[in-house]
């Protein structure tokens, strides 16, 4: 059974970006596959700028990603890259921490301009940490996500469309990849 992890690595806790990520998950759940959020932000500061790896939280939050076999990076754009608070937790994962696995980036921005962000800063850290399979992903405009009163968000059509698209796709992909394992000989999966 294939697992999704979300890293979610926004420091604004009412971010519009759980607008997006909380869509996804209900989408992988209702298609029956396990999902989990790691929200960066709650994890210990101090341990986490520290890189105190054996602190329990942070190892719990490491193994949760080796675990998974599907790991989504979801994060605003900060002064045209990815956040400090997002990359300070993919510091902490071990060298190869992403081989193996299928990596679908999420991020908001403020501008379509930053678009190009998730290729020249998130891609080369993905493949750094070893993830060689990464799909499209997707791109928001803050705008595009509204909040509601009742704490929820609307997504634009077209935004919710490409996120049920991507969403499909890692979730396609996955069912690919747990084929691939069941028709591997025992002793190649060791
Ligand atoms: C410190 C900071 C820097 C930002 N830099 C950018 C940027 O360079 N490019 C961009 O498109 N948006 C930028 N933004 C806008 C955020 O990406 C956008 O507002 C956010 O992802 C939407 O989530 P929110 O609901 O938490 O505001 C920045 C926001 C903050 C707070």
């Amino acid at each position: 059974m294939s697992k999704i992890v979300v890293i979610a690595g926004s420091p604004n806790p009412a971010s519009r970006l759980n607008g997006l990520i909380g869509s996804a998950v209900r989408r992988w759940q209702q298609a029956g596959i396990e999902t989990g959020t790691i929200q960066v932000a709650e994890l210990p500061a101090e341990a986490l700028l520290s890189a105190r790896y054996a602190e329990s939280a942070i190892a719990e939050a490491v193994s949760a990603v080796e675990q998974a076999d599907g790991v989504v990076i979801a994060g605003p754009v900060y002064k045209a890259a990815y956040s400090g608070l997002l990359k300070s937790f993919l510091d902490l994962l071990p060298q190869t921490g992403l081989a193996g696995k299928i990596a679908l980036p999420l991020f908001i921005g403020g501008t379509i301009a930053h678009l190009l962000s998730v290729e020249y800063a998130l891609k080369p850290v993905i493949s750094a940490l070893g993830g060689r399979h990464v799909l499209g992903g997707v791109y928001a405009v803050d705008q595009w996500v509204n909040r509601l009163e009742d704490g929820g968000f609307a997504l634009s059509e077209e935004l919710q469309g490409r996120l049920d698209r991507a969403a499909d796709e890692l979730a396609e992909e996955l069912r690919w990849l747990e084929y691939r394992r069941s028709r591997q000989p025992a002793h190649a999966a060791e």
